[in-house]
């Protein structure tokens, strides 16, 4: 042999053992170690779940929003938020379908209308996926439970409020988040039977805000230019008595219409600091949120689950507020 083929000999051995040797070597890598991201993210969860709100930005489901991020990474799920950027029942609806047609393992999401959300989460129901309504029900549907503010009691409480506050003398005008939605016509429903038996509390308009603090503010000067009986507002969903509360104090004067909101977002606070929303009907979104997720994977073990669980809701003043609050908001004023 010649030492230029034993040369050729030699090189061609070394370069198949080398060869090998990567080969084997990511060979193993890749059935053990390297996985592809997606694969590996997915493996540090146990369930895959979509939280649908009314509105993405909204701050009161972005409460609900972190309640539910707790308990998702309490127990190990992946949760996604996903929903219309302002309220639109169609694009509600879309999003419940695009996460039953992607097999997520579970839906949060409001019941707001019977017409539509029912037979929607009947079919989702049915072809295995759960579904949890929150905030909002659609008690008709097959809907696995329910968790959130007991509506109909809530406006009865502000309608209470309001007797108490005003002597029992108000005309009133309502703003409520949407007329077609089942919670915002449950809080009416309790407020009117609240007010009924008193002869002097009159209800002179209701009218819709399509939950935008805009267009409370808007309908609020339109009831206040055409009915100036009015001295009382009930808001029924989180933006209203914020809405109206903005009306009030640029064209009549914080204090002479009495409002009561809804909610106790930051904005709403101020306004009641400022004496110019009396009253707001306390509810626990974050609660809602984090019960919610723990409620979903106790229905996909089998564990007994309450089909109606009621959050605590109540109604606050401006008494009501801690001391060190008023003091921190009269300072940064
Ligand atoms: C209601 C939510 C609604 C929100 C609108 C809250 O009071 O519970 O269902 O989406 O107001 O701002």
């Amino acid at each position: 042999m010649s030492r230029l083929s034993v040369m050729t000999y030699v090189f061609g051995a070394v370069f198949f053992v080398v060869s090998c040797s990567f080969a084997v070597f990511y060979g193993y890598k890749v059935l053990t170690h390297d996985l592809p991201i997606e694969k590996k993210q997915h493996e540090k969860y146990d369930y895959h779940f979509v939280l649908v709100p009314e509105e993405l930005d909204n701050e009161y489901w972005r409460l609900v929003e972190q309640g539910a991020q707790a308990a998702a990474t309490d127990y190990r799920v992946m949760l996604e938020y996903a929903g219309p950027k302002q309220a639109n029942i169609d694009d509600h609806l879309k999003t419940i379908e695009m996460s039953a047609a992607s097999k997520v393992d579970g839906i949060l999401t409001q019941g707001l209308s019977d017409e539509q959300f029912t037979p929607l989460i009947n079919r989702v129901v049915t072809s295995g996926i759960p579904v949890i309504t929150v905030d909002t029900d659609a008690a008709n549907s097959k809907r696995l439970a329910y968790i959130g503010t007991d509506n109909y009691y809530s406006g009865f409480l502000a309608g209470k409020a309001l007797i108490q506050d005003t002597k029992g003398k108000a005309n009133v005008a309502i703003i409520t988040g949407n007329f077609y939605a089942n919670h915002q016509q449950q809080r009416v429903k309790g407020f009117q039977d609240a007010v009924k038996g008193e002869e002097d509390i009159h209800i002179i308009d209701i009218v819709e805000s399509e939950i935008s603090r805009v267009r409370a503010a808007e309908k609020a000067y339109q009831i206040i230019k055409k009915h100036p009986e009015v001295n009382a507002f009930f808001g029924t969903s989180a933006l209203d008595g914020i809405g109206i509360a903005q009306v009030v104090d640029k064209y009549v004067k914080p204090g002479k219409i009495y409002i009561v909101g809804f909610d106790n977002l930051p904005e709403t606070l101020e306004y009641m600091r400022r004496g110019t929303i009396n009253a707001t009907v306390v509810q626990e979104p974050y609660e809602m949120g984090y019960r919610a997720v723990k409620m979903m994977i106790d229905l996909i073990k089998g564990k007994p689950v309450n089909p109606i669980i009621h959050t605590d809701t109540r109604i606050i003043r401006v008494t009501d507020l801690p001391v060190s609050y008023l003091n921190r908001m009269e300072e940064s004023n």
